[in-house]
């Protein structure tokens, strides 16, 4: 079966994932990582759910086929759907909004502020994972239809930036004074300290960080852990490589050991 040496798989439409990326090298140090973004055609969030569908099926046939132990899903838009994707996977799949919706649960949280793509919201999957365990937790949401696209073209330009994080959740805060903020978009936490700036008061959830645990909790329980002392960071995008190197270095990776331009086929 799978081998504890292979790389473990992580999908994204485009950069985001590195956030996932850097909470995996912190809890699972020896693990190696094989990463595909599709910036070619990212913004997904802006899709049709057949389009995602097709365009991520591509993306786990390419990490099945350099032979991974398990994909995390850290596209939060792809994650919503983590149940139609799972049959055609021969390997486990860890969706990023199952394991962040399950935290606010075990946390207890009550009121909890979500900014997503506009795709994640539509599909509700948050609130309905959310409630389906506690009915009392309420979830206020606003998609954004521009901010993942601003942060995959690697264009950090601050005022643009902050103009939509402030558009986008003073919607928010005009429904519910809510203290939690989850950034249900693996692009948002590349920014967190605009999210910071703009408001000060929001305690933010970055749900890779819950992800990663997810990763963690499964290799443990399926004795897939790699023993190596330092594992390495295989990236590979439909897109430029340029933006890869740059945002791996803004959020202190290690690695990546290479990064490739593979088209998406
Ligand atoms: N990275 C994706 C997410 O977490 C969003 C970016 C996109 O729209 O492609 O939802």
């Amino acid at each position: 079966m799978y081998q504890n040496a292979y790389p473990i798989g992580v999908l994204d439409s485009g950069i985001g994932g590195l956030t996932v990326v850097r909470q995996l090298q912190r809890l699972l140090p020896g693990e190696d990582i094989l990463y595909y973004g599709d910036s070619a055609n990212c913004p997904y969030g802006n899709r049709s759910e057949d389009e995602i569908f097709a365009l991520t099926l591509k993306m786990l046939r390419f990490l099945e086929s350099r032979q991974v132990k398990c994909v995390a899903i850290a596209c939060n838009t792809i994650s919503t759907l983590t149940d139609r994707l799972r049959p055609h996977c021969p390997f486990p799949l860890i969706s990023i909004v199952e394991s962040s919706a399950d935290y606010i649960v075990r946390e207890k949280l009550k009121r909890v502020g979500l900014i997503a793509t506009e795709f994640t919201v539509k599909t509700d999957v948050y609130n309905q994972r959310v409630h389906a365990q506690d009915p009392d937790c309420e979830i206020i949401s606003k998609g954004s239809p521009n901010l993942a696209a601003l942060i995959d073209r690697g264009d950090f330009n601050q005022s643009a930036i902050n103009e939509e994080i402030t558009e986008c959740v003073d919607v928010i805060l005009a429904k519910a004074p809510v203290e939690h903020l989850l950034l249900a978009c693996t692009h948002f936490p590349i920014v967190s300290e605009n999210f910071r700036a703009c408001f000060p008061q929001l305690a933010l959830i970055d749900p890779a960080e819950q992800q990663a645990e997810s990763v963690k909790n499964l290799l443990v329980y399926r004795q897939l852990s790699n023993p190596q002392i330092r594992g390495k960071l295989t990236v590979c995008t439909s897109g430029e490589t340029e933006v890869y190197e740059a945002v791996s270095k803004r959020l202190g990776l290690y690695g990546p050991a290479s990064c490739e331009a593979v088209p998406l086929e």
